[in-house]
């Protein structure tokens, strides 16, 4: 079935392939800025305020917006409702995502606890790992499953698409494998290791030390962070 997004994405000649990577992540950030606007009761922005808040240069906030068809009016920008409804189409946001997280550690324990996935339309549906300590102990009224029920629990439940790693890097690729041979379309991975997923999976790394060490890097090197504001 064809979203208004694809229907958009024709009207502009270019194909969901031809757009870039860069341009979904800002995306993000656009929708970002709309979604507190709307909460502010702000009606309208301009592409020139979208820049100012978001720190994307305003050519690039047109390019981009512009993929999917024209939603502002020239001289007056965009309408903030008409906006932020168009980007969570976009984005795939008019639906939720079912999600699943593996490994109840400090860090799946701590994503399960926050509330921010659900209100940008991410439900977390349940938890595993393998310790017995764990399982069978209860988070925020999730009783912790065994990681031996994972296939069973995502063959009786296709609507999961997404799956949150959060075990200890030596286990990652083996659940990873085990997400996507059950119908897991999208990985979100805290392991600090590359994963090797087929092609069709959408993967997402964050290893939040590597943030750190950029960040190390530019309070150690001050002359360096002239490139650090001019990164995209
Ligand atoms: P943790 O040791 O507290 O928790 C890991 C959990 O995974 C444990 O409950 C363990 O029983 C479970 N587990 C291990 N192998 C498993 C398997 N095969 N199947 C299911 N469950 C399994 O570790 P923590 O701190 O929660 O970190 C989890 C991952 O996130 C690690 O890869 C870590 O490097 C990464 N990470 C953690 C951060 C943090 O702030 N805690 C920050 C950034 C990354």
């Amino acid at each position: 079935m064809l979203r208004k997004a694809d229907v958009d994405v024709r009207k502009k000649n270019v194909t969901p392939d031809q757009i870039p990577y860069s341009t979904i992540v800002r995306l993000t950030q656009y929708l970002r800025v709309v979604e507190k606007l709307d909460e502010l009761g702000v009606s309208n922005i301009s592409s020139a305020e979208l820049s100012d808040e978001t720190h994307i240069n305003s050519f690039l906030v047109r390019k981009d917006l512009s993929y999917f068809g024209e939603f502002g009016t020239r001289g007056v920008g965009y309408e903030i409702s008409v906006l932020k409804r168009e980007l969570k189409s976009i984005l795939g946001l008019v639906k939720r995502h079912k999600t699943v997280i593996v490994g109840a550690g400090n860090l799946g324990r701590a994503l399960v606890h926050y509330s921010g996935f659900r209100d940008k339309g991410f439900d977390i549906v349940a938890i595993f790992d393998s310790s017995p300590e764990k399982i069978g102990a209860s988070i925020e009224g999730f009783k912790i499953e065994s990681v031996f029920v994972l296939e069973e629990y995502l063959k009786s439940n296709p609507d999961v698409t997404i799956g949150i790693i959060a075990v200890p890097a030596a286990s990652a690729q083996f659940i990873a494998n085990l997400l996507v041979a059950n119908n897991i379309q999208g990985i979100l991975s805290f392991a600090p290791i590359a994963i090797n997923l087929p092609e069709d999976v959408v993967y997402a790394a964050v290893d939040l030390t590597t943030h750190l060490e950029i960040i190390s890097y530019y309070i150690t090197n001050p002359d360096a962070r002239k490139s650090y504001s001019l990164r995209a």
